[in-house]
């Protein structure tokens, strides 16, 4: 009786009253039924929408009020602008929110406007990328990815194929400089080669995320180096997806003459892998909302588990891509 009563609530709930811009160019949205109710409101300030990744983790969190109706959610897109997530999360201290979720664009510059959260008493949870503040009570709880340990794993897939002494000239396209994403990954893949003598980084430069840079980028490298390139380095899906356009107009064979593997595993690439044309995706999580939804609860209970949550992750490779392109969720 009281689940079919929560079910039908959930049913009707609205999903999007009110969108308008007023974050220096960033968009705020809510999602709810009655704003007056008791709700516990969140604030998300999100990134942008610069990736696949992207998309599916604004989609996983904007499925908060459906999980749970006594949830609602303030939704802030950031435009891959700090400025507009500082603002972003002015409105929602201005609004007495009760969390404030931040998915920060870059670590850095965050100290002055968490700590107007603080002292406003509102909980703040980090979610995906990290910050580095002076002060960790700024920082309520974290959720998201061990990008460190990606940028492992990526590495690993390519000794496993090579061996620790191939000679490799590798090629790297980085995420948005100074974000957790672009920092964790490149330190963990750069300590794990460590022991590869013959490895060498011949290029490395930010496509920022997004597809249409990473393939700018990539024709830039392939122009000035492009017989010398025998490994890509992608910090995510978009970009090698990019790359994979420009080496193929180059007139290379992505995934036989240059091994690719990338950080993510969004459906397009997984397609490209199936067809051969990458070799191995180091997954990233980003459906985020279920676990954001349990934390906040937590939060707000005075009940937190455990300050820092890591998300579980997969590692595939080539042969599985088939087999596990139905299963995909982004
Ligand atoms: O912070 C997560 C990263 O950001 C994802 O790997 C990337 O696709 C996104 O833009």
């Amino acid at each position: 009786m009281k689940f079919k009563k929560i079910a039908a609530l959930a049913a009707t709930a609205v999903l999007t009253i009110g969108i308008f811009a007023g974050c220096g160019g960033a968009s705020q949205q809510t999602s709810s039924s009655n704003s007056s109710s008791k709700k516990k409101v969140i604030g998300f300030a999100q990134v942008g929408a610069e990736s696949g990744w992207r998309t599916a983790e604004t989609t996983s969190i904007k499925e908060i009020p459906k999980l749970d109706p006594n949830f609602e959610l303030k939704f802030s897109d950031g435009q891959q602008k700090q400025e507009n997530q500082i603002k972003a999360i002015r409105s929602f201290i201005a609004e007495k929110v009760d969390i404030i979720a931040l998915d920060p664009v870059v670590e850095t510059g965050w100290d002055t406007v968490l700590r107007e959260a603080k002292n406003a008493k509102i909980p703040v949870v980090i979610v995906d990328r990290n910050v580095k503040v002076a002060d960790n009570s700024l920082v309520t709880a974290f959720l998201g990815s061990d990008m460190e340990e990606e940028g492992k794993r990526a590495a690993k897939i390519v000794i496993d194929k090579f061996g620790k002494d191939a000679k490799l000239n590798i090629a790297e396209l980085q995420g948005t400089v100074g974000s957790t994403a672009m920092i964790g990954r490149q330190k963990g893949f750069n300590e794990t080669i460590k022991d590869c003598p013959n490895y060498k980084i011949i290029k490395s430069q930010t496509g920022d995320f997004t597809r249409a840079k990473g393939k700018e980028v990539m024709e830039a490298f392939l122009k000035s180096d492009g017989n010398k390139i025998n490994v890509l380095w992608s910090h995510n899906d978009d970009m090698a997806v990019g790359a994979i356009q420009a080496i193929e107009e180059y007139g290379k064979k992505p995934g036989k003459d240059i091994f690719i593997v990338s950080v993510d595993g969004i459906k397009d690439m997984f397609k490209l892998m199936a067809d051969g044309k990458s070799n191995g995706i180091v997954e990233c999580n980003p459906l985020l909302g279920p676990q954001l939804l349990e934390t906040s609860k937590q939060v707000l209970s005075g009940k937190l588990k455990d300050k820092i949550v890591h998300t579980k992750e997969g590692v595939f490779t080539q042969d599985q891509a088939k087999k596990e392109l139905p299963n995909r969720k982004y």
